[in-house]
């Protein structure tokens, strides 16, 4: 229980292997959503990152500090698997948000943290006890990602199907519980396609210079060979700082380009002026996510479903949730009803959601945060700081 009034300003914190998400509670959309990634570089220059003191290193935190190349800078993710690992780098990441966006002291706002599904309890604890003794938060409360996506959606029962950056997960949701034994995760998800987009491009002799490179570069036809010229750097970009850029340049091309079942191509100009049609042949990588004996994406809906209860299995087939960024892929929400109608008990009506937009759909974990932590009924589920002093961190595993 946490008695912070009317007004408490909660805020909501939605980690991810692709991005944090970060913001008020009440709020429609998270005030930020940051690269979930710290550039870490040596206060003096030409010396080694490796070789300093964690004293002695600078940390660069956001998109705009990020695509600046610095000496000896590497790009450090804190996540692994959608799971916070790094926790040094992380503090980093809630200092750069108190001090940026929030833009006040953590000790004035209760902290709501979205969680990954299957996420080990030491982790939960982990977070629960920098939380409350090193920033001092007044009350804290996590709850799993699916299940927030879905209360987002109106859902209290609901079959989540979220397709991130590192992971796809099949959530089922009763009375707005996660049934965790029935819960089914697959490597298969936006990381994987950056990867096969990736050596596609690479395999086409396509140029991935990152736009931060290029100093100048002139109009060229469809398909002919760029003309562009490169900035020059007294001490050149580190090769962690390019695999970041070049990442970051796939992406941009996985989130314009690939279709899945694409009926018309899509035109793409790489950062070097490059320029071309994309078509159904080259969105064929994205077939990976599909015919995994029993990681695909559409399977691990029916397997997960399957795991449940025989008697709450249509309601759940009746409200399949799909979110996640990944599953902004021109396409994909249609493959899957097609692909799990295929596979599931014929006598069963299947209704698939997902919302449009494409902001509203990567934030959707965020956004029920936000609305669970404003309903007057939540308040009494808060763990205080006080109550978290008298019975420890393993409180927090009751939530
Ligand atoms: N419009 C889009 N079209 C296609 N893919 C997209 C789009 N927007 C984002 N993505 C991809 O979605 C992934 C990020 O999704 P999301 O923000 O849900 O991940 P995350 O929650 O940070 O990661 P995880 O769930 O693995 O912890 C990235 O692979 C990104 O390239
Ligand atoms: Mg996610």
């Amino acid at each position: 229980m946490f008695e912070g009034g009317e007004d408490i300003h909660a805020l909501i914190f939605d980690p991810g292997q692709y991005s944090i998400r970060v913001g008020y509670a009440q709020e429609d959309t998270p005030r930020a959503d940051i690269p979930a990634v710290i550039g870490v570089a040596p206060e003096a220059k030409s010396n080694n990152t490796a070789s300093k003191p964690a004293d002695q290193l600078k940390y660069y935190t956001d998109t705009t500090f990020l695509n600046i190349s610095r000496a000896n800078s590497e790009m450090i993710s804190y996540m692994n698997n959608g799971i916070i690992e790094n926790w040094n780098l992380f503090e980093k990441m809630l200092d750069y948000c108190y001090a940026n966006v929030i833009q006040s002291s953590a000790e004035n706002h209760p902290v709501f943290f979205t969680d990954a599904p299957l996420n080990p309890r030491v982790k939960r604890e982990q977070l629960t006890e920098l939380m409350f003794e090193k920033y001092q938060v007044p009350a804290m409360y996590m709850a799993t990602n699916a299940a927030l996506a879905a209360f987002a959606n109106g859902k209290f029962n609901a079959l989540v199907l979220d397709s991130g950056a590192s992971y796809t997960t099949a959530v089922p949701i009763l009375d707005g519980l996660v049934i965790n034994n029935a819960v089914v995760k697959s490597p298969l998800a936006g990381d994987y396609i950056t990867l096969k987009a990736t050596e596609m491009l690479e395999s086409m002799g396509i140029d991935l210079t990152p736009a931060h490179l290029i100093a100048m570069k002139e109009v060229v036809q469809d398909q002919e060979k760029p003309k562009f010229i490169k900035k020059t750097f007294t001490c050149p970009p580190t090769d962690s700082w390019m695999k970041y850029m070049t990442k970051r340049t796939v992406q941009d091309f996985q989130q314009t380009a690939i279709q899945i079942s694409a009926t018309s191509p899509s035109h793409y100009e790489f950062p070097t002026g490059y320029n071309r049609l994309f078509n159904q042949q080259h969105s064929q990588l994205t077939e990976g996510l599909f015919n995994h004996e029993t990681l695909a994406v559409d399977k691990i809906v029916v397997t997960s479903i399957s795991k449940c209860d025989l008697d709450v299995q249509p309601a759940l087939y009746h409200s399949v949730v799909i979110t996640g960024g990944n599953s902004l892929m021109k396409g994909f929400t249609e493959r899957v009803e097609q692909e799990v109608r295929a596979k599931m008990p014929a006598a069963i009506k299947l209704k698939v959601r997902a919302v449009k937009g494409t902001t509203e759909r990567r934030f959707e974990a965020w956004t029920g945060g936000s609305i669970l932590a404003s309903i007057g009924t939540f308040q009494q589920l808060w763990v205080s700081k006080r109550h978290y002093e008298e019975v420890g961190k393993h409180r927090i595993n009751t939530l």
